[in-house]
């Protein structure tokens, strides 16, 4: 069990106990957390892409896939420290994470 935080393109956070085993996607899904993941974790879409917000904490992730990478690349507003939430499975280790959901429009006006 980790406790995730989420942050949301309004600005808004929320706090939410994960347990083990399940993806961020998954987490955020059972939270009502506007994370979209359109191919339900199957690695043909880019629309559950989080944002690590913390470098340090993004490090110590196991290394994303080669298909996890090719996929982000083709994610909007791509950052540093972004991931799939699908490819993300929690575990206790996780526990205190932040993770940000992109802001479309935001990265959009920064283009
Ligand atoms: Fe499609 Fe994660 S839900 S790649």
């Amino acid at each position: 069990m980790a406790k995730i935080t989420f942050k949301l393109p309004n600005g808004e956070a929320k706090i939410v106990d994960a347990p083990n085993g399940i993806s961020l996607l998954e987490v955020a899904h059972k939270n009502d957390i506007p994370l979209e993941g359109a191919c339900e974790g199957s690695l043909a879409c880019s629309t559950c892409h989080i944002i690590i917000e913390d470098k340090a904490r993004f490090d110590e992730l196991p290394e994303p896939k080669e298909d996890e990478e090719d996929m982000l690349d083709l994610a909007f507003g791509l950052t540093q420290t972004s991931r799939l939430g699908c490819q993300i499975m929690v575990n206790d280790e996780l526990d205190g994470l932040v993770v940000r959901l992109p802001d479309a429009t935001r990265n959009m006006k920064v283009k």
